[in-house]
């Protein structure tokens, strides 16, 4: 079996009832589901503006999961009191937008350095993992181990995009870059996770990184059980995820 986790982000099933406004499909039995097919984990990030998720999915996935939560948010006072609330397995900060459509780049840790580590010494005291999603940047590394993060996230979304405009070159290099700073993460001593856009096409060559444990996968995995089902879905990213890392 290999040691990198799957983590489901079920965000777009909730993002397809909210088109409606009723109950269904729940992100509850997806989660559910998505356990069954062999998720190590589930993410889910409640935004500021309830686009997807809700107060009431947190709830009940709280009391549903048997697997890790991945609670993503933004280092806002009101998402630190409901992490502080649930204590879900790990919280991971983003950067969060009103405008933007999803989380576009990586939060600037070197910037806010002294605000993050007083914002996330609660979560941490509280048992929470504490995870931080930034670019592989070794400026940003160096301030998140420095704020007491046990966990980065890379931000594979700039790789992704560079892969689906036939940009072959930008795609390389910044794989490149996430090989060399996931690498430089562990010898902080910092856990090494990844996600953002990975697709069947782009997820072996991230998976094939040793230091990272965990992939987050959403977007792709749920449009993709719209035509195989969610747990076949999952099963394939799984299967090649064990193939980048035996
Ligand atoms: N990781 C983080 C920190 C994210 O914000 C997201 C998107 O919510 C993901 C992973 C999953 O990205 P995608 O839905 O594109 O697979």
């Amino acid at each position: 079996m290999s040691n990198l986790r799957l983590g489901v982000n079920i965000d777009h099933v909730a993002t397809v009832r909210n088109a409606r406004g009723g109950d269904t499909p729940d992100p509850v039995r997806a989660a559910k589901l998505a356990e069954e097919a062999g998720a190590d984990g589930i993410t889910a990030h409640l935004r500021e503006d309830r686009r997807h998720i809700g107060d009431a999915d947190i709830d009940a996935l709280m009391d549903a999961l048997t697997v890790p939560l991945n609670f993503e948010m933004a280092a806002t006072p009101e998402m630190q009191q409901i992490a502080l609330r649930h204590k879900p397995h790990a919280v991971c900060i983003v950067p969060e937008k009103r405008e933007e459509r999803t989380t576009e780049g990586g939060l600037e840790v070197a910037r806010e350095e002294n605000a993050l580590a007083h914002y996330i010494a609660p979560l941490r005291e509280a048992g929470c993992r504490v995870s931080i999603f930034i670019a592989a940047d070794r400026r940003q590394i160096d301030a998140a181990s420095r704020i007491g993060a046990q966990v980065i996230e890379l931000h594979t979304g700039a790789y992704c995009d560079a892969h689906a405009e036939g940009d072959f070159a930008t795609r390389d290099a910044e794989l490149e870059k996430m090989r060399q700073m996931s690498s430089y993460a562990h010898t902080l001593g910092l856990e090494v996770h990844a996600g953002h856009g990975l697709t069947y096409d782009t997820v072996k060559p991230v998976a094939a990184f040793p230091e990272v444990m965990e992939l987050n996968i959403g977007h792709f995995l749920i449009g993709e059980a719209i035509f195989r089902g969610l747990p076949d879905a999952i099963g394939e990213m799984r299967r090649l995820m064990n193939e980048a890392r035996p």
